[in-house]
C-alpha cells in the first residue's frame, strides 16, 4: 500500500537540501572522462509542476525552491539552478525535477542509470520522461541487491525513500553494508527526515558507527504546516566525492539563516 505521493512536495526544504547535494555530486563526478552508473531505489515520477493542484495546495514549493530562487541563497552557477533551468527550457517555467531529471541533466550517453519505481501511476510517469534510463517497475532494494555492483562501476546511488514503512528506519543501515560490501566504490547517497520524536536517530547512529568517514549533513527547517513532524533533513553519504563536504557545510550555513 503505497500513498505517498512526492507531488505534494517536491520542492520543498527537504528536496532543496538534497537535490543540491545530488546536484553537485553528479556534477564532480561527471567531469571526469569516464562512465558511470546512475542508481536509485525510489525514484518518483521524475518532473513536477510547482503550479499543480498539489503543490499549490501545500505550498511547500513556495518556502522552498521559490523562495531560495527569489531570495538568492545558491550562487547562479550552482549545479541544482543548473538542472532547473535546463528543466524549464524543456518542460516551462513552473516545472521542477525530481531527482531522475537531475541526473539526466549531468548524465553523458556513455553512462548508464536504473530507476526503481513501485506506485504504478508515478512509475508510469516516469517512463513517460525518463528514456535515458532502464526504468524497473520493482522494490527498488531488490534492484539495488541485483544490479550492484553496475557496470560501468563508477557511480552513485540515491536512496529517498517515503518512510511510509516504519522499518526501514532499521533495514536501511544493514541494506546499506550489504551494497557497500558487493560495491566499495561506490557513492552510496541516503536522504532521511529529522523527525520531532527522533525516530531517525539510531539510523543514523548505526550509520556512523559503521561508516565514521562518511558525510552526514543534517539541516533544520521549520515544520511544513503546524502539526507536522519533519523539521529537517538529513543525507548521509558514502564515498562522498572530493568537494562534497564543504557544498554541505556551504548549505547548512544558508539554511541556519532561515526564518
Ligand atoms: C520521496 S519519493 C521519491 C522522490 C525522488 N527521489 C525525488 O527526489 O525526486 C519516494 C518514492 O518511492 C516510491 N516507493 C515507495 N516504496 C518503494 C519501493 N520499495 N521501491 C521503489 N519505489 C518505492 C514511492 O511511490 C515514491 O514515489
Amino acid at each position: 500500500m503505497l500513498s505517498y505521493q512526492h507531488a505534494y512536495h517536491a520542492g520543498n526544504l527537504a528536496d532543496l537540501h538534497k537535490h543540491a547535494i545530488l546536484a553537485a555530486a553528479l556534477a564532480y563526478l561527471t567531469r571526469k572522462d569516464k562512465p558511470l552508473t546512475y542508481l536509485e531505489t525510489h525514484a518518483g515520477r521524475g518532473l513536477y509542476h510547482l503550479d499543480s493542484p498539489e503543490a499549490v495546495r501545500t505550498g511547500e514549493a513556495q518556502a522552498g525552491i521559490s523562495r531560495a530562487e527569489a531570495e538568492g541563497w545558491l550562487p547562479a552557477d550552482h549545479p541544482l539552478l543548473q538542472a532547473l533551468h535546463g528543466i524549464r527550457a524543456k518542460h516551462g517555467e513552473t516545472a521542477y525535477p525530481g531527482s531522475p531529471l537531475i541526473a539526466a541533466h549531468f548524465l553523458r550517453r556513455s553512462d548508464r542509470a536504473h530507476l526503481a519505481e513501485l506506485h504504478p501511476a508515478e512509475h508510469t510517469a516516469l517512463t513517460s520522461v525518463a528514456d535515458f534510463a532502464t526504468i524497473h517497475h520493482q522494490d527498488g532494494f531488490r534492484m539495488a541487491q541485483a544490479i550492484c555492483p553496475p557496470t560501468p562501476r563508477r557511480g552513485i546511488l540515491l536512496i529517498d525513500p517515503s518512510y511510509e514503512v516504519k522499518a526501514d528506519y532499521t533495514a536501511l543501515p544493514r541494506f546499506i553494508g550489504q551494497i557497500a560490501r558487493k560495491w566499495n566504490v561506490g557513492v552510496i547517497a541516503l536522504w532521511y527526515p529529522l523527525l520531532t520524536d527522533s525516530r531517525h536517530r539510531d539510523m543514523t547512529g548505526a550509520l556512523r558507527n559503521a561508516y565514521p568517514d562518511a558525510l552526514i549533513s543534517e539541516v533544520g527547517f521549520p515544520p511544513a504546516r503546524p502539526g507536522h513532524s519533519m523539521i529537517g533533513s538529513g543525507i548521509f553519504v558514502l564515498n562522498p566525492p572530493w568537494g562534497l563536504a564543504e557544498e554541505a557545510s556551504r548549505l547548512e550555513r544558508i539554511f541556519r539563516t532561515i526564518r
